[in-house]
């Protein structure tokens, strides 16, 4: 069976067995607590805690993750073995509240067994050392005594959240493979391998590491598509399956190289590795310095490096990726409809980094017979990060080839400096929200009505880090409410400012609203007194809003623009709308010329000028698709849309706000336009009364 029968037949046993059928999520996770989808349960976090409705009782998917950077990294470990991946498919069935441990178990029997065929004998089961019931409905089902584990057998996506015990089912590849049963010191060794793991998602696990019950008992599922791909063709190494062949063959065709004992691991790496970035590009990750950025960076860094071990120099993910999409493209449209953005941002970090990577080989070829004991100084790793664009697992990688290691402590304190800056973001207070799940999402929907003088309760103050009952004055805090009608910073614009009052006094001098999940979190300092409990007011800075709305329509307006004078392939990549100011990053392959910019202003304020209508309306997602809206590439939308249309001259899927008539936007004002990466331009415009 190839990886395309397979999908096909998951989907339909458990589209027969009651399941909706859903696509993949995206490989971006609405979710700060992870770099990537790790797994199929990530897109379904909120809805196991609670926060949001299941789109049905059943569902079952086909899950693109990625594991590389973070809790669940197999970057080092991929090319060694046939079993590693940074990106796979997980096959995934799910109960919300609906089936529980026997269900599950039951469908995973039947569907191996009687489905497909696959001999009883061969398969394997655990059970978590304390549920005895899951054993219990083993013994029932299949006649099987289940191995009972610890650790092994509780799941968790992080290291907060959702979690449960889990039962496992391993595939048996017989007695001339090495390798100990699941539990047992040389488990390892592959001749048995995990192609099920049935979790029964029932807590969650805060900070501190206590357990609370969901509201619901759910199932999650994962099955790694690459691995019943190696039982069901009889393959021992994943990367001899029907895909992995058809993508080691585009390699040959590229480097002119066959696949040899020898060099059998560089083709691992390229095949793996070209599925992450192309995936992850797809999916609007931009290479960068900073986060997901760099762990795809690194990635294609690495693929390079393998590229030339082949004797390949310069492009080589680029020319692959057409073998990705013939291969992929029919199970995930969204490789082939961002093609040429993909290619185009693969060439651009290739060609970047080609020099780079010949210039700092020269510069380790020169340095490495100054090692004495192994061991690369922290200091010239450091350099080859810094000037050539090294990655440290990089450096590792080729030092292991020559059994040296490098110096990784006095690297780090290089490093340490630049690591401090890119994390100094809101990130941290974020995370300490998210652990107190039991907190209800803030109702805001009256966010785009903010001139009601609304009344709400204060459900959590953080102040310093902690939580506290009572803030003072002069305290700086984030206050959580049941409900407001602030915008919390979100899809690029940003927060309301305003006022928290109890009568006529103001309690809170709200100088920004952010989110955490959906959690809208009011932040500014205290003004005599604030309690959780207390009954206030929420009042919108009403200029601030004005403002905002204006910024946020011209934004819409000025990507019209763009498209118009420049072409339509133009794409959003990055926003930032405060008041009276956009920031607006978009894909386009060079700088624009000045009667370019000329032009994308006066049509911006021609526009204004003619006082179009601008209308706010929400609408199911495929009624806002036969429109025509533009949505944000790489972005995930509900079943229900908002869509705003100023004029004939835009349609766009949005969350934020915005003016009723372009009129009131008064003025646009292009001040700046330049590069911030390969194939990315950033315009920078004031509007309103800034301009
Ligand atoms: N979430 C479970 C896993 O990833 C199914 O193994």
């Amino acid at each position: 069976m190839t990886y395309n029968e397979i999908r096909k037949l998951f989907l339909n046993y458990f589209e027969s067995h009651g399941h909706k059928i859903v696509p993949s999520a995206s490989l971006i996770p609405n979710d700060p607590t992870l770099l990537f989808t790790v797994a199929g349960m990530v897109p379904w976090k909120n809805i196991f805690l609670g926060f949001e409705d299941a789109p049905a009782p059943r569902v079952a998917d086909v899950q693109k993750c990625i594991r590389a950077g973070g809790k669940h990294n197999d970057l080092e470990d991929v090319g060694f073995d046939g079993r590693h991946h940074t990106f796979f498919e997980m096959l995934g069935n799910w109960s919300f509240g609906d089936y529980f441990k026997e269900g599950a178990i039951e469908m995973s029997w039947d569907l191996l067994t009687n489905v497909i065929g696959i001999d009883p004998a061969r398969l394997v089961v655990t059970a978590h050392e304390t549920d005895d019931e899951s054993a219990k409905i083993w013994k029932r089902v299949a006649g099987k005594d289940a191995i009972r584990l610890g650790k092994d057998n509780w799941w968790s996506a992080g290291d907060t959240g959702p979690c449960g015990p889990c039962s496992e089912i391993f595939y048996d590849f017989g007695e001339n493979v090495p390798g100990g049963l699941p539990g047992t010191p040389d488990e390892d060794g592959g001749r048995y391998v995990e192609i099920w793991n049935d979790v029964f998602m029932q807590y969650n696990r805060d900070a501190n590491g206590n357990l609370t019950k969901l509201p619901k008992q759910n199932v999650d599922t994962g099955a790694g598509l690459e691995r019943w791909a190696a039982v069901l063709q009889g393959k021992f190494d994943n990367y001899d399956t029907d895909l992995f062949v058809n993508l080691k063959n585009a390699v040959s065709d590229v480097t002119g190289v066959h696949e040899t004992d020898e060099n059998k691991t560089s083709f691992k790496v390229i095949t793996d590795h070209l599925r992450s970035v192309g995936f992850a590009i797809a999916d609007g990750v931009i290479p960068s310095n900073s986060d997901r950025g760099y762990v795809i960076r690194r990635i294609l860094r690495r693929a390079m490096r393998h590229g030339q071990l082949l004797g390949h120099n310069g492009a080589l993910l680029s020319r692959l990726y057409p073998a990705l999409v013939e291969q992929m493209g029919d199970a995930y449209p969204e490789l082939r409809a961002n093609a040429t953005h993909v290619m185009e941002i693969i060439t651009n970090e290739e060609n970047a980094f080609a020099d780079m990577l010949n210039n700092g080989l020269k510069l380790l070829e020169h340095e490495l017979p100054k090692v004495s004991n192994g061991v690369l100084p922290g200091a010239v790793a450091f350099k080859l990060f810094d000037t050539y664009g090294f990655p440290l697992d990089l450096t590792q990688m080729i030092l292991r080839e020559k059994n040296l290691t490098v110096d990784t402590a006095g690297f780090e304190s290089e490093m340490a400096a630049q690591k401090e800056r890119s994390r100094a973001d809101t990130r941290g207070t974020r995370v300490l929200w998210e652990s107190r799940s039991e907190l209800p999402a803030t109702i805001d929907g009256a966010k785009y009505a903010p001139d009601e003088n609304m009344e709400s309760t204060v459900l959590a103050i953080l102040r310093d880090g902690e939580f506290v009952e009572n803030a003072n004055d002069g305290d700086a805090v984030e206050v959580a409410l049941d409900k407001t009608n602030f915008y919390g910073t979100q899809g690029g614009q940003t927060g309301d400012s305003g006022e928290l009052k109890i009568g006529n006094n103001v309690v809170l001098n709200v100088t920004d609203a952010i989110r955490a999940n959906n959690i809208v979190l009011h932040r500014g300092t205290v003004m005599g007194k604030i309690s959780v409990g207390d009954k206030v007011h929420s009042v919108v800075n009403p200029q601030n809003r004005a403002a905002t709305a204006r910024a946020h329509t011209a934004t819409h307006l000025l990507q019209a623009a763009l498209r118009k004078v420049l072409n339509t392939d133009v794409e959003q990549r990055g926003s930032r709308v405060a008041p009276d100011s956009v920031r607006f990053d978009f894909s386009f392959g060079r700088a624009m010329t000045e009667a370019e910019k000329t032009a994308v202003e006066n049509l911006v304020n021609e526009w204004i000028n003619a006082d179009m209508p601008v209308l706010h309306e929400e609408m199911p997602i495929d009624e806002a698709k036969k429109r025509g809206a533009m949505a944000l590439f790489g972005e995930k939308y509900g079943d229900v849309v908002r869509v705003i249309t100023a004029g004939d001259v835009s349609c766009e899927l949005c969350g934020g706000t915005h003016v009723n008539h372009t009129g009131e936007i008064m003025r646009a004002k292009i001040n700046k336009e330049k590069s911030i990466s390969s194939g990315i331009r950033r315009i920078t415009m004031s509007v309103g009364a800034l301009a």
